[in-house]
């Protein structure tokens, strides 16, 4: 078995500065790789910058520069947030470097070669913002901006042809697309006909891209330049030792927004280009901050990343990784990120580390003590703390990163907890062998931990492996040795003063609106009509990622809803359903779409769960009081 770990992110368009979608893909990326080079894999971590394209070359223009000129500006402003956030990335690629050129040059032209790509004339509605031929249905979703109307001879790649080996591949490779609900959305997708791609573009309309090799006027396709630049990396040459050593990927990373073109246009380009598919297409959830997507507009919300200045590198890291399922969406506050901080942080990590070496400073002169004969109770710690390093690893295999994360943190409390029963600040007083016991036990404990969560705070915990005075890396337990005189540490994680919150905070605060009075009065509640309905039918919002179409039935009448569930409920399992309809509600448009209703649903966090009837009896258009 190769005991390599290629990681992929997207690379980054150039045309904006890096913000907090770009910092979260690309931390994930880095502490996985931490973790598979911790655990002794040869790892090679990707990251980079997408430069070529009309959006660069609008950026460019309007600032009076070359485009070269505005990526070799831009692309110092990434690397000095990699910097900042401790991103030990092995390569960073760069499309308009020419080992890139090169490569796109050369699979395009085998790609040519093998009768893949064709000359068409192709008229349709091009999106200007989005850089591609859009359908009339697209046009009409009110997502595209810069809508004209093109007729254009361009090159076309036999997309299509590959349609059903990408079927296949999907259906014998369960993993390949991830998490379950993406990949169910790509089949969904190609349950369709599948086009084929246009990959070029006239220079005469857009000229900061990689000329085809076949054709001097035309440049390529922005997407069919920067996806390849997954291979150029580990030195794309089809049977290079280098290469093979590295590719196929283990992980492409990417936010959910760009799963089409990497588990669709991807793996085509691949099996026409004679190439092994990547391992895993893992698409990741959004940061929202209440309803919108972070990156896009910020306004009057803190940004994540103003927080490293005053509490450092490591907490964000922490609470990125921490708060986000990977493949939902998470919502950013201020406060959740103070409430994390802490408790975990500073409550429960913070806290072991500073009861243990004051303990031991006090009473067993700095050295760490001997555990002599442990009892029950202590080798209780020391099988969880080994039962904990399994778990870790294992969820860390199946991409379950906060899992992983609030396994050694539950160990941690435990420790605590361990801690509060032997009390040994009152067992030195009776029975010093048992106090050293306890704190030689807490303090190999606090080892484990720190290993453990090493990948996503990497230098935090390296204050704690500094403390102990060690460097022993094994993740088996009981390596730390009696007699080890400890190193004074500054406070870990030193709490929030929640009173003592700053402007930043407070202009965070005003973004949430005052709670409003809290009661109705009965004859306010009355006039709700809540009423049970059936679904009769439902399917997807086009383009919607959290919108559901349901017709309902609500006693004699039918009508049309649209619900934001369809990331807990698929359309096929809502079908025949019972549920409960605010039924006077006024109509509204969705999305374009007439709602009449709203269904009820109990939310908890990432949890939604709908409100629905458990007797078929009562049937639908009965009042719910
Ligand atoms: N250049 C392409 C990718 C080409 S890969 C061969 C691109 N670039 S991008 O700069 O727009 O990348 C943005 C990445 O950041 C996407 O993966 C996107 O999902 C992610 N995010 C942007 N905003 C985000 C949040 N608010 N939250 C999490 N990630 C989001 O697309």
């Amino acid at each position: 078995m190769k005991n390599t770990f290629y990681i992929t992110t997207p690379i980054y368009y150039v045309n904006d500065k890096p913000h907090i979608g770009h910092a979260y893909t690309t931390i994930l990326a880095d502490v996985l790789a931490r973790y598979h080079r911790e655990a002794g894999q040869d790892v090679f971590f990707l990251t980079g910058l997408d430069e070529h394209g009309q959006k660069v070359q609008q950026a460019a223009e309007s600032r009076n520069i070359t485009p070269q000129q505005h990526c070799d500006e831009m692309a110092p402003r990434f690397l000095e947030l990699w910097e900042k956030l401790h991103i030990q990335y092995d390569d960073f690629i760069r499309t308009t470097e020419p080992r890139h050129v090169d490569v796109v040059q050369q699979v395009l032209q085998k790609v040519y070669d093998s009768g893949d790509i064709y000359m068409d004339e192709y008229e349709g509605l091009y999106s200007v913002s989005e850089e591609r031929f859009i359908t009339e249905k697209e046009s009409e979703s009110g997502e595209f901006r810069d809508i004209t109307k093109l007729k254009e001879k361009n090159y076309f790649f036999k997309m299509g042809k590959y349609q059903q080996a990408l079927l296949d591949h999907i259906e014998s490779n369960p993993d390949f697309i991830q998490p379950k609900h993406r990949k169910n959305e790509i089949l969904g997708f190609l349950r369709n006909p599948l086009g084929d791609l246009c990959i070029s573009r006239p220079k005469s309309r857009l000229n900061w891209g990689v000329e085809l090799p076949f054709d001097a006027d035309y440049v390529t396709y922005v997407w069919f330049d920067a996806l390849l630049n997954y291979v150029t990396a580990p030195g794309y040459k089809s049977d290079d030792e280098t290469f093979k050593r590295w590719w196929p990927a283990n992980y492409h990373l990417i936010g959910k927004d760009i799963l089409t073109t990497h588990a669709v246009y991807w793996p085509t380009m691949l099996f026409s280009a004679g190439l092994p598919q990547p391992k895993s297409i893992f698409a990741h959830g959004w940061w929202l901050s209440g309803e919108s997507k972070m990156s896009k507009s910020l306004g009057n919300v803190v940004n994540p990343l103003d927080l490293i200045d005053e509490y450092g590198v490591d907490p964000v890291r922490y609470y990125l990784m921490r708060e986000m399922v990977l493949g939902q969406d998470a919502s950013f506050t201020i406060d959740s990120f103070i409430k994390r901080y802490n408790s975990d942080l500073a409550n429960d990590f913070g806290n072991l580390l500073s009861r243990v070496s004051t303990l031991i400073t006090r009473n067993f002169d700095g050295n760490i003590p001997e555990l002599g004969n442990p009892t029950e109770t202590d080798k209780t710690i020391a099988l969880e703390g080994e039962k904990t390093v399994k778990l870790v690893q294992g969820l860390i295999q199946k991409m379950r990163l906060n899992d992983a994360i609030e396994e050694t943190m539950q160990f941690i409390r435990s420790v605590n907890r361990y801690m509060e029963q032997q009390a040994p600040w009152k067992q030195v007083r009776e029975d010093k062998d048992a106090a050293g016991r306890t704190l030689y036990t807490a303090a190999e404990a606090l080892r484990i931990s720190a290993l453990l969560l090493h990948p996503v705070m990497p230098s935090r915990t390296q204050v704690v492996l500094d403390t102990l005075n060690t460097r022993d890396t094994s993740l088996k337990w009981g390596r730390l040795i009696a007699g080890t005189e400890l190193v004074k540490h500054e406070s870990l994680f030193p709490r929030i003063d929640v009173k003592k919150k700053d402007k930043v905070q407070e202009s965070a605060k005003e973004e949430i609106p005052a709670e409003p009075e809290n009661v109705v009065t009965f004859d306010e509640f009355q006039k709700l009509k809540l009423r049970t309905a059936k679904v009769l039918e439902a399917e997807k919002v086009e383009g919607a990622d959290r919108l559901l179409k349901l017709q309902i039935e609500v006693g004699d009448s039918k009508r049309q809803i649209v619900a934001g569930v369809a990331e807990f409920y698929t359309a096929e399992s809502l079908i025949g359903k019972m549920i409960v309809v605010v039924s006077n509600l006024k109509p509204a448009k969705i999305r374009g779409i007439e709602s009449n209703g709203m269904l009820l649903a109990a939310k908890k966090g990432k949890q939604l769960t709908l409100v629905t009837i458990d007797s078929d009896e009562i049937g639908s258009g009965a009042d719910v009081n």
